[in-house]
């Protein structure tokens, strides 16, 4: 018998042809994702699975899973849906889909910069409803990007490529925290290792792209959000649950910072009454950092390649 393998959402059909080699695949059809009840049901028996950011996976999902399971291939890069240490317990390998998505999501996050540093939203809103009369000599006055100082927040791979663009397209001086220092990127960029604090009070612009774990959870609170200039605009690709979305509304609907772009949230989707999407200086996107074609399929392969590798009892390719 061909092992089982449970992919929770329709990805790129040249991950699955892959996987269709060895295994026998199944995978969720709907476009939205498998209720909890569903995913514990489906899983049974399954040597590998194919989960989204969207699906927990944790104590319970293994046991329900039981002993075949020896693969959980995250279509992501970020893993904090998966309780690795639980998977490591149960003798199950974790798998991600760095590297691929890297561009992708870098140039997102310029993306929300520009559009939230230039009033993207509510410019062509005003355009669509007629509210644009005239050119007006003083509406929809935003923020430059020339020489400005920007804060990365967490320097990895996305950091980094973003720091590259802020860097190379606009002469931006670089700040960044990480949990060490990066000798490349300071002498490639000129980039100065700071302490959160010192990147909070000196940056016009702030990206996050710090992994979602007990750390980082909760980092930009209001008592971060005080500490930037009340021109900052700050850009989150990384995970909702690293702002304080109750803080960030109120810091951007009294003034504290000038803008922000956020491609995550808490929940995904926001309610669509959320307070945050009636305010003009914050533009919010359904998390789309990866959604490119070439990322997207990049990613099927990568997942389809840990999968493959787990049922043979080999290191994942691309294991976390
Ligand atoms: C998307 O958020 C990812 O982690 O790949
Ligand atoms: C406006 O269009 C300008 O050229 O400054």
């Amino acid at each position: 018998d061909k092992p089982r393998v449970f992919v929770t959402r329709t990805i790129p059909k040249a991950g699955l042809d892959r996987l269709r080699e060895v295994c026998e695949v199944e995978v969720w059809p709907k476009p939205k994702p498998p209720r909890r009840d569903t995913l514990l049901d489906k899983a049974r028996g399954c040597a590998g699975l194919v989960t989204m950011l969207s699906d927990k996976v944790d104590e319970t999902v293994l046991t329900a899973a039981g002993d075949d399971l020896k693969v959980v291939a995250n279509y992501a890069v970020g893993y904090n849906n998966i309780d690795v240490a639980a998977c490591r317990e149960h003798g199950v390998a974790v798998g991600n889909t760095p590297d691929v998505l890297t561009d992708a999501t870098a140039d997102v996050a310029v993306l929300l910069m520009l559009a939230a540093a230039r009033s993207f939203t509510p410019a062509a809103a005003s355009v669509r409803d007629g509210g644009w009369k005239t050119w007006a000599p003083m509406d929809h006055l935003g923020m430059e990007l020339a020489g400005k100082t920007v804060g990365v927040i967490g320097l990895g791979r996305i950091g980094r490529a973003f720091a590259d663009r802020c860097h190379g397209g606009w002469g931006m001086k670089v700040l960044y925290t990480a949990n060490s220092p990066k000798p490349d990127a300071d002498r490639d960029l000129g980039a100065k290792h700071v302490e959160l604090p010192e990147l909070l009070a000196n940056s016009d612009f702030i990206s996050l792209h710090c992994p979602l774990t007990e750390a980082t959870a909760g980092l930009i609170d209001a008592n971060a959000l005080h500490q930037m200039k009340t021109t900052a605009v700050l850009v989150n690709t990384a995970r909702g649950e690293v702002i304080d979305q109750d803080a960030l509304h109120t810091a951007l609907s009294g003034g504290k910072i000038f803008a922000a772009g956020l491609d995550v949230t808490t929940p995904e989707p926001l309610p669509t009454d959320s307070p945050l999407l009636e305010l003009p200086n914050c533009v919010v996107l359904p998390h789309i950092g990866s959604a490119t074609v070439h990322a997207r399929s990049g990613m099927a392969l990568m997942a389809a390649d840990n999968v493959l590798a787990g049922l043979r009892g080999d290191p994942l390719p691309h294991g976390v």
